[in-house]
């Protein structure tokens, strides 16, 4: 186990808010020089800053992002969680921006939006993995009614974008390399919002709300806090019905969640811990079969820090109920697994992702449930965009609670059931896996949502 003393106050991202219903700032993707935690780095950046600034944003607004590709390669911009349209200005992922060229995005969150922690990410296919891990990311969150429970807003709240790098001794990234292939790549320095070991601090007898983004390309974070429980409050779609204790949780590449934390030990300090997590064998740690995660030890992530003292704050008895889905109309399959082409390739049904190909075709105001079954060696985090979804099992056992989710890591040899609503927009958009590497290798395929009429 590590046991560094704990880095300088838990930094937070610039903030853009919306006013007056609107949200409207220039972003501007670059290579930079920045630090990260205490190193010269040459990332990818937004505005300068890595990770990204927030956005908060809420039910209603319009948001304008005026975008400016400064790379030296293709990008675009995915809103990660969003329930907007998939085309046009929207959250148009067959995009394509060249190095020099503006776009403007501009949407609407919609009036009925939930309030969650969503996110923004580069997702020009071939070039995901790349871009993510020099590190473009930012958060997008959308205030609304689970902000507004009174013990939630008593608590103290936190932003975490959790994230791996990797940096040769000049602050480049190197090459990520053959096993990269397999695995994803993926970086043994782990940083939370761009720091080592930050510290947080915390009042006792206060409440933290933290709320966690695994913005990583491959990595899979276990989770764990010395002495403390989290509280599980809200998942990738926003806020479950009541809260969960849960002694660790995993993320995987793409997801998030709010935990509240109650800081009723002893003053002290206690560390975030990440465990390693096989992406091989699921959530076993132990020996590193091929897919190794590159360390096989215990990090500290970040330090809670108690500071100060305030009345014991109660934990809140209810959150927002988790609407129940009609039964499907429609029940698809959807098997994972790779094989070699050019080096590895993935696939979802015997498929590589193509451009052009419509791969499923559903209908407008329809319910589905689709099975995600893993057949290969590795776990692949299956991620949809624009409609979130309910895991109804996982290899026949039921799901523990009802959460709205829009990523769900199925391991080798499982099978997970999700049932998805499709709503308020048509046009074609995509579900792939969160490993990004994996989807830059071919893990994705075309949903097009089409009219009724
Ligand atoms: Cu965060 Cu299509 O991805
Ligand atoms: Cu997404
Ligand atoms: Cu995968």
């Amino acid at each position: 186990m590590q046991s560094s003393a704990p880095g300088p106050a838990l930094a937070q991202a610039p903030v853009h808010s919306s006013e007056d219903g609107l949200l409207s700032f220039d972003l501007v993707a670059e290579a930079q020089r920045v630090k990260l935690g205490n190193r010269n780095a040459n990332l990818l950046t937004y505005n300068g800053q890595v990770p990204g600034p927030r956005l908060e944003t809420k039910p209603g607004d319009t948001v304008q992002i005026r975008f400016a590709n400064q790379l030296n390669q293709p990008t675009n911009l995915h809103y990660h969680g969003l329930h907007i349209p998939p085309t046009g200005t929207g959250d148009n992922v067959f995009l394509e921006i060249p190095p020099g060229e503006h776009h403007t995005y501009e949407f609407q969150i919609p009036q009925n939006h939930p309030a969650g922690t969503f996110w923004y990410h580069p997702h020009y296919h071939g070039l995901v993995a790349e871009q993510l891990f020099g590190g473009l990311a930012g958060l997008f969150v959308v205030r609304g009614e689970l902000d507004e429970i009174s013990e939630i807003q008593a608590a103290q709240e936190a932003f975490i974008v959790l994230k791996d790098f990797a940096l040769d001794r000049s602050g480049n990234i190197p090459d990520p390399g053959h096993m990269a292939q397999m695995t994803g790549r993926i970086g043994d320095l782990l940083t939370a919002n761009g720091q080592f070991n930050p510290s947080l601090e915390v009042a006792q007898g206060g409440l933290l709300r933290l709320r966690l983004l695994n913005a990583s390309t491959s990595r899979f974070f276990w989770l764990s806090l010395e002495e403390h429980p989290f509280y599980l409050i809200a998942t990738d779609g926003g806020a479950i019905a009541a809260p969960v204790e849960l002694n660790d949780l995993v993320l995987a590449p793409g997801e998030r969640v709010e935990v509240l934390i109650r800081a009723d030990r002893e003053p002290g300090q206690y560390r975030l811990l990440n465990q390693p997590f096989n992406p091989a064998q699921g959530m076993m740690g132990g020996s590193m079969m091929g897919g190794s995660q590159s360390r096989n030890s215990t990090e500290t992530v970040a330090t809670l820090t108690y500071s100060g003292t305030t009345n014991a704050l109660p934990l809140p008895n209810q959150l927002i109920a988790v609407e129940p889905l009609p039964e499907p109309q429609t029940t698809r399959q959807f098997t994972l697994n790779h094989g070699m082409g050019m080096g590895m390739v993935f696939l979802i049904n015997g498929k590589a992702f193509e451009h052009d190909r419509i791969d499923t075709q559903v209908r407008l105001n329809t319910v589905e449930d689709w099975e995600i079954i893993n057949t290969g060696t590795m776990a692949h985090p299956f991620h949809v965009h624009i409609n979130k979804f309910q895991v109804l099992s996982r290899n026949g056992q039921p799901a523990p609670y009802a959460a709205w989710k829009d990523v769900v890591s199925v391991s080798p040899g499982e099978s997970v059931r999700i049932r998805i609503p499709f709503r308020d927009y048509t046009g074609k958009t995509v579900y792939h896996c969160h490993v990004l590497d994996h989807e830059d290798r071919g893990m994705m395929g075309v949903l097009d949502i089409q009219s009724n009429s």
